[in-house]
């Protein structure tokens, strides 16, 4: 076991809805960082989970006809399919329904009022929803008004409608630790990173003074209630922000991986959640009697050329279909390497695969097969033992690896991971040039040279030995088939790579295999904008076509030609528990074996079996996703009409299977 610990935490993300290639983002930057930490020799505990309590998540079941902990159970399994895709390495996926957590959130609360930080008032003030936060009129971006000039209501800057909400609360005596905080801030400058985000919360929040914070809520029920008052329950932050130390055992086991890892090295957050990480968690465990976490690193956000992604804009980027057609280390090269450290970063089709052709095929999969071909025709396959500085051009590209891994260690330790995947390429190119530089096709016509080319193509193999090392916490996949390609081991320690390290004898693969494939531009871009849900482009628009296409826009017959319809006949179909929108179905579709199907039509078939027997039209090649922790396997056709529905039947003499077009 080492004596050098790390801990990283992710937010918490809201189950409200699939996961876009944002939270995606964080996820994927914090494990870079705690497999960078982990092949450092440190021992590491990375924590990633949910933040399923509240109005929100109470509203979001309710519209899926589930109750609230079916529903956050479904999301909590969902998310961690997906970060088993993105080989996310968590400790602990924490989730604040987990009954540890809310037993010590509820315990904390109890601390807190008992010592009066926490004390009984009311509480009146615009609310949104969507934010789970109060607004004062004057935060508003828009308000209101009746006939008489009486503010009604209004906008938050999120853009969120707001309520007049008066009701009994909780306060978090924020106000007496203002002075505290600003202090804290000018004696720890590393806290907040990027630099001037601290300088904004001071401005903004702090030096004004601040205000108590309502922590508390009776207007719904879905959360940790106040085990001294149970009308409450306890105000979301509250509850989410302490997964940070619940996740480690606070407050339950004197010897838990609290005393071992806290304070916390890292908290990854956006910007937007900034103020919650700096000014109330902060307080909240100066309360505690609790040291404070050491950096928080605050990044921009992933936008698109129209602004924010949005469901409504048809503009969300999923993670699992850039993983499913281009590979999972494509997907972690491209979301740690865009987004500049600091500032907001758009994500366009172009330059995804742009990264992909030039990035990864050209500069990083041409020198490893130029490096296995070279090695195979000169060499018969065995990698000559490294000698140092045979040659000028060696030496110098020997100094250029320990600038690289100096220069990349920096980058890291600063959490500037743009920078260290640059200096990383930087080198990739550096030994690019190397085989221009050194010509082994030259060397290898004279018999003369032999010592030179063997020089040469075992610095070619130590700068790919080098360049997986260095790689291997972004993209493990691509390390491992790198060093497998060139005969060498795994490597499990960054701490003690020597440059040329290559054992005597290494044999590299008889053909190199490309690790990442060159890809046709225009097709894929026109594929990643078919995927963003909804987003097609828009398209010249044919007004002799209006009258027939009503409100789609025209698709090529190609398009229609993916789609596969099929006639099944429905063998069982039952209600699923816990939802009372979904019905599941088993049906023949004429292949031979049993496919499911959940449809969200329960609401017009009150007695289901009606459809027993009866031959269906089913979409049968959509994706299988999963529902409620079922799958299904296609969809069901059916017409929507006055507000009825009907599934599409078709007669009893056409075989199962038979395909409509
Ligand atoms: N539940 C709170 C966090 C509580 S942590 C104690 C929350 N959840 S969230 O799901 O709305 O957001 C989680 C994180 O995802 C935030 O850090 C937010 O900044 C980040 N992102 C959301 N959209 C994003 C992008 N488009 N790009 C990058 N990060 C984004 O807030």
């Amino acid at each position: 076991m080492s004596d050098k610990t790390f801990y990283i935490s992710t937010p918490i993300y809201y189950p409200s809805g699939r996961l876009h290639i944002g939270s995606a983002y964080t996820t994927i930057a914090s494990d870079v960082l705690a497999r960078y930490k982990r092949l450092m020799g440190f021992d590491v505990f990375f924590v990633t989970g949910l933040d399923e309590h509240g109005q929100k998540i109470q509203d979001k079941a309710a519209d899926a006809g589930l109750e609230p902990q079916a529903y956050v159970d479904g999301m909590a399994k969902d998310v961690q399919e997906l970060w088993s895709l993105l080989n996310i390495s968590y400790d602990r996926f924490i989730r604040t329904t987990d009954a540890d957590h809310e037993a010590v959130v509820a315990q904390i609360f109890e601390k807190l009022l008992a010592q009066d930080d926490i004390y009984l008032g009311e509480y009146s003030g615009w609310y949104s929803v969507s934010d789970e936060e109060f607004f004062t009129e004057t935060q508003l971006i828009e308000v209101f008004r009746d006939e008489e000039g009486t503010v009604i209501g209004g906008i938050a800057p999120s853009g969120h409608e707001v309520e007049w909400v008066s009701e009994e609360s909780y306060f978090l005596r924020l106000s007496k630790y203002s002075q505290w905080l600003a202090d804290y801030f000018k004696e720890h400058p590393e806290f907040i990173s990027p630099d001037g985000r601290m300088n904004e919360m001071l401005r903004n929040f702090i030096e004004p003074g601040l205000e108590d914070l309502a922590v508390s809520r009776t207007s719904f029920t879905w959360g940790v209630p106040v085990p001294s008052n149970s009308k409450h329950v306890i105000y979301v932050w509250i509850d989410a922000l302490a997964n940070y130390i619940t996740a480690l055992g606070y407050g339950q086991d004197a010897d838990s991986n609290f005393a071992k890892f806290w304070p916390g090295d890292i908290h990854m957050l956006g910007k937007d959640i900034l103020r919650f990480h700096s000014i109330y968690w902060p307080i909240i465990l100066k309360m505690l009697d609790l040291p404070l976490p050491k950096r928080l690193i605050a990044h921009g956000w992933f936008v698109m050329q129209d602004g924010k992604m949005s469901k409504s804009k048809g503009n969300v980027v999923y993670p699992e279909m850039l993983v499913e057609r281009y590979g999972l280390d494509a997907l972690r090269y491209y979301l740690v390497r865009s987004l500049p450290v600091g500032s907001d970063g758009t994500f366009t089709p172009e330059d995804y695969l742009g990264r992909i052709n030039y990035e990864l095929a050209n500069d990083l999969g041409n020198l490893l097969n130029r490096t296995v071909a070279m090695v195979n025709k000169y060499f018969d396959g065995q990698v000559p033992a490294f000698v140092s500085g045979v040659t000028a051009f060696d030496g110098d590209l020997e100094v250029k690896a320990q600038e690289t891994i100096q220069e990349f260690h920096k980058q890291m330790e600063a959490v500037n991971l743009p920078r260290a995947l640059e200096t990383v390429w930087k080198f990739i190119m550096r030994t690019n040039k190397y085989i221009d530089e050194t010509q082994p096709w030259v060397l290898a016509k004279e018999e003369g040279d032999r010592e030179q080319l063997a020089s040469a193509m075992s610095h070619l193999v130590a700068s790919l030995q080098w360049i997986a090392g260095l790689l291997q916490p972004f993209m493990m996949e691509t390390s491992r088939s790198i060093l497998n390609q060139l005969g060498l081991a795994e490597i499990s320690s960054l701490e003690g790579l020597a440059f040329g390290n290559i054992p005597a004898g290494a044999q590299v693969l008889a053909k190199g295999q490309p690790i990442f494939p060159r890809l046709d531009m225009e097709e894929e871009i026109a594929y990643i904008q078919s995927q963003m849900a909804g987003g097609q482009q828009e398209e010249a628009w044919d007004p002799a076509n209006v009258d027939l296409l009503l409100n789609k826009k025209a698709i090529k017959f190609e398009d229609f030609d993916k789609v596969e319809i099929r006639v099944a006949e429905v063998k069982d179909v039952w209600r699923v528990e816990g939802s009372d929108k979904l019905l599941a179905f088993r049906l023949d579709a004429g292949d031979g074996q049993d496919r499911q199907i959940l449809s969200g039509i329960a609401a017009y078939y009150p007695d289901p079996q009606v459809l027993l027997g009866k031959k269906l039209q089913i979409v049968a090649n959509l994706k299988p996703r999963k529902m409620m922790g079922l799958v299904s396997q296609g969809m069901i056709l059916s017409a929507e009409f006055e507000d009825r529905l009907a599934v599409m039947i078709v007669d009893d003499a056409i075989p199962n299977g038979s395909i409509l077009g």
